[in-house]
Parts: structure tokens; C-alpha cells; sequence
């Protein structure tokens, strides 16, 4: 595997490559949930690169992007033994030199959830880097996981709207033992709040237990999921059913509905979900 630092290397790199490249977009901290990311392009691609950048612009004033957990040296071990042909790790001063100038803003999905909840910024970091990394790879496929699944709304939505000649693929949630999904910033848990993380994805399975029953009214599938949240002294920051495509608001559940959840416990900022399937 090369590690490559620079925008005329990977460039190279890539242009010498034969057949189709996938790109798997991260932060790094990698977990089993990255690894699902990178197995799935290995599958699927002669050329794998993963991008590992701590993206500053899509961190707000207040947030954690000076104690955001990096490991570079790890996260290379690990991706070397999925197959990843290539790292591409710039530094900040790479993606954004001086004079940098240009924000996307993607309205509509971005209003609500971690758009309203984080601020625009967040969005606009997100979009402008990931049109950045498209154009830096060329990737024919790029993935992403459905951890996050306002961020998939957003990406194919700039991809439509922007004709990024790019495949989104929407990988699934992978989950500790006990269902909590994983992330890079369950490293904040101590164990009390650990434990109690746990109850964001009882709340959704209690809420998809209800909707599986038959149960098809907004209200009652949220209140199911905010009794579990309540139960383990967790008060959302937000626990809303959205339209899995528009992320418009749903009040009654017929087609494939987004129900997500984002909370703070202990030290973390935790989001999940679950697509309740139209049956
Ligand atoms: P990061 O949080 O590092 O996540 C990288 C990718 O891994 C994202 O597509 C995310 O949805 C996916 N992922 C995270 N946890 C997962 C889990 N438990 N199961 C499945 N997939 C999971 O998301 C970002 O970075 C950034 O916003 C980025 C897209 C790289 C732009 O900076």
C-alpha cells in the first residue's frame, strides 16, 4: 500500500491504474465500520483508495476537532491488510492553500437533523470536501456508510445536482455486540456512558418492533423509541422520522422511513438510525 500526500501523486497514481476506482472517504480512527467500507470497494474495484483527512471545515467552532482521535499509523496498518492499494492523507494546507475561496452549499436535505442541529457549516464542509476528493481521485464508485444517513442524502444529491460522474453506494451500520453502532468517537465513553449508549439502539429497535406490529402513526413509533431513550436518562437532541431520500418530515410511516437519533452521553455526541422498510 503507498501513502500518498500530495494532489499530483495521487493524480498519477491514479491515471496509471487499469479498470475502476473505488474511494472510501474517511476520517480515519478506523473501526470494523471503515473495514466494511473498504471491503465492499476491495470487492468491487481494481484500484482502492481510502482517503484519511480530518476534515477541519466540517467542525464547528465548538466541537471536537482538536481532540478528534487520530492514528495514522494504525489506521495504515489496517487498511494495508484489507487491500487497500492506496492512503491518501494530505495535510489541511493541501486541500485548503491559501486563497482557498469556495464553499458548496447544499440546501433542502441539510435543513434538518445534524444540519439544523450541528449548523450549516457542517454540511458545507462536508460537501465542498467530498466534491474536492471526487475531483482529486476520479473514483467511479465511492463509499459511504449508512451510519450516516442524512450525509448519503446530502453526497447524492450533490452528485445529482453537480452531474459528478460517480457511483454512491450505501454500505450498512455495523454495530458492537451490545447493537451500538460503531464510530470513531465512542472513544469519548467511559464506561457508565458506555453502558448507557446502548439505549440508542434498543430505542430504534423498539420503534421498529412497533412498526413491524402493524403500528403505522408517527407519534406512537416515536414515543416507543423515546421511552427506552428516557428509561436510561438519555433527552435527544433530536428523535425525528424523515423521508429516507428528501429527509422531509413523515407523519405517518408508509414508505422506506429514516427514523434517526442523535444524543449526547457522557462526553460523546452519538447519532444512529434505522430505515423502517415499507413492507
Ligand atoms: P468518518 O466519520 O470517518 O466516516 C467515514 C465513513 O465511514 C462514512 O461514510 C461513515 O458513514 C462510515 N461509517 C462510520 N461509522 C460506521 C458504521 N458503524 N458502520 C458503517 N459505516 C460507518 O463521515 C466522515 O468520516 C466524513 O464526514 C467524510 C465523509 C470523510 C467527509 O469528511
Amino acid at each position: 500500500m503507498r501513502i500518498l500526500r500530495t494532489i499530483p501523486e495521487i493524480r498519477a497514481a491514479v491515471r496509471e491504474a487499469r479498470g475502476t476506482v473505488g474511494l472510501v472517504p474517511t476520517m480515519g480512527a478506523f473501526h470494523d465500520g471503515h473495514v466494511s467500507l473498504m471491503r465492499r470497494a476491495r470487492e468491487q474495484n481494481d484500484l482502492v483508495v481510502v482517503s484519511l483527512f480530518v476534515n477541519p471545515t466540517q467542525f464547528g467552532a465548538n466541537e471536537d476537532l482538536g481532540s478528534y482521535p487520530r492514528d495514522e499509523h494504525a489506521d495504515a496498518a489496517r487498511a494495508e491488510l484489507e487491500g487497500v492499494d492506496i492512503l491518501f492523507a494530505p495535510e489541511a494546507t493541501e486541500i485548503y492553500p491559501d486563497g482557498f475561496a469556495t464553499s458548496i452549499h447544499v440546501s433542502g436535505v441539510t435543513e434538518m437533523l445534524d444540519g439544523a442541529n450541528r449548523g450549516a457549516h457542517h454540511f458545507d464542509g462536508v460537501a465542498t470536501v467530498v466534491a474536492k476528493l471526487f475531483g482529486i481521485v476520479r473514483p467511479d464508485v465511492a463509499y459511504f456508510g449508512q451510519k450516516d444517513a442524512q450525509q448519503i442524502a446530502v453526497v447524492r444529491r450533490l452528485v445529482r445536482d453537480l452531474d459528478l460522474d460517480v457511483r454512491i453506494e450505501a454500505c450498512p451500520i455495523v454495530r458492537e455486540a451490545d447493537g451500538l453502532a460503531m464510530s470513531s468517537r465512542n472513544v469519548y465513553l467511559d464506561a457508565d456512558a458506555r453502558v448507557q449508549a446502548t439505549a440508542l439502539n434498543r430505542a430504534l429497535d423498539a420503534a421498529a418492533a412497533l412498526h413491524e406490529s402493524g403500528e403505522r402513526n408517527g407519534d406512537s413509533i416515536l414515543t416507543a423509541a423515546r421511552r427506552v431513550l428516557e428509561n436510561a436518562g438519555i433527552t435527544p437532541e433530536y428523535l425525528e422520522l424523515r423521508d429516507a431520500l428528501t429527509m422531509q418530515a413523515v407523519t405517518r410511516v408508509e414508505g422506506d422511513t429514516l427514523l434517526a437519533v442523535a444524543a449526547r452521553v457522557g462526553a460523546a455526541r452519538l447519532i444512529d438510525n434505522h430505515i423502517l422498510k415499507r413492507s
